[in-house]
């Protein structure tokens, strides 16, 4: 694995608070309702919404977007679109009826700050508002077209397609195996890791060879990323993480630990990432900040403790 020097390390933090900060401006601007919306409801999706997130997927679509040589700008749309996907995933994950969590970004869930038909109502609400984000995307042939992808990546084959079998799974545990569970994970977490860099790379007008590495990075980056959340919930610190933890055990959900064990879970997560870094070289500039950058994520996704 490649070492980074202190002072990268520092620059590369740094270039990523900015890009974190500018998704949270504009996250907050664009949550702002209009009279029709009621307080309660504009409330609950800005509580959620404005937490504090890690903000990994719309930074993959800022950094997508330079990798291809475009303005970030052009990209905070998409960027702002996927993190409202996101945060209603999460908003949804944690009912009762789902994986009944209490916690989440180290505060209570949606469901427990306010209640379970505002948290649905709130979830429900971001859906549109990600579409809406979309549909302004100039020209409107990039709009429709990244309209497209999302809805695809977030939809009944992907995102709530890995999310339900997740559930059943639960339900009626079959005799796990590694492929079943790469299924889910591939869907439930990297449909919507996958989608982030394809949007950020159409900002850009980027090529068709490019979006498809960017594809392939999104898609081990974000299997990896959901073995490292698995892992999390048996070896990390509830403070950190800002969610409750052991979780998958004691519910028996089918997770990487609990199938390969923690030494080949963490094995398979770095395969992985080197897998998305072949790609990620494979898609741009190497002389770009945004490539080192995205390459340093990549690699930080191992000693994760968030
Ligand atoms: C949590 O995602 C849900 C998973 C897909 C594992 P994140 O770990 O990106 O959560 P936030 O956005 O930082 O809260
Ligand atoms: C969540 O997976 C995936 C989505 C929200 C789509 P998890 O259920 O493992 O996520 P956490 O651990 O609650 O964040
Ligand atoms: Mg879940
Ligand atoms: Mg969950
Ligand atoms: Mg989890």
């Amino acid at each position: 694995m490649l070492e980074f020097s202190e002072r990268f390390i520092t620059a590369a933090n740094r270039y990523i608070e900015t890009l974190r900060q500018e998704v949270n401006e504009t996250l907050d601007l664009v949550s702002k309702f209009d009279n029709g919306c009621p307080p309660q409801l504009g409330d609950a999706v800005r509580y959620s919404l404005l937490a504090p997130g890690k903000r990994l997927r719309p930074l993959f679509v800022l950094l997508a977007c330079e990798l291809c040589g475009g303005q970030r700008q052009l990209a905070m749309p998409a960027a702002c679109a996927v993190e409202m996907i996101h945060c209603y995933s999460l908003i949804h994950d944690d009912l009762p009826a789902m994986d009944n969590d209490d916690t989440r970004r180290g505060r209570p869930t949606c469901h427990k700050q306010f209640d379970e038909a505002t948290a649905i109502l709130a979830g429900d609400a971001l859906i549109p508002a990600a579409f809406e984000m979309l549909a302004k995307m100039e020209p409107p042939e990039l709009a429709v077209r990244c309209c497209r992808e999302l809805a695809v990546a977030a939809g009944a084959s992907q995102l709530v397609g890995g999310q339900m079998d997740d559930v059943l799974q639960e339900r009626t545990p079959a005799s796990p195996t590694q492929d079943f569970l790469e299924r889910i994970h591939l869907r439930k977490t990297g449909a919507l890791i996958r989608v982030s860099l394809r949007l950020g790379g159409l900002a850009a007008e980027g090529t068709e060879p490019q979006l498809e590495h960017l594809d392939n990075f999104g898609a081990d980056f974000g299997l990896a990323f959901q073995i490292t959340d698995d892992l999390l919930d048996v070896l990390g610190d509830e403070q950190d993480v800002g969610k409750r933890l052991h979780k998958d055990s004691e519910k028996g959900k089918l997770s990487y630990p609990a199938i390969l064990g923690v030494e080949k879970s963490q094995k398979e997560a770095e395969r992985l990432v080197n897998k998305a870094v072949d790609s990620l070289t494979a898609a741009g500039s190497k002389d770009s900040i945004s490539f080192d950058v995205l390459r340093f994520m990549a690699y930080r996704l191992l000693n994760r403790k968030c």
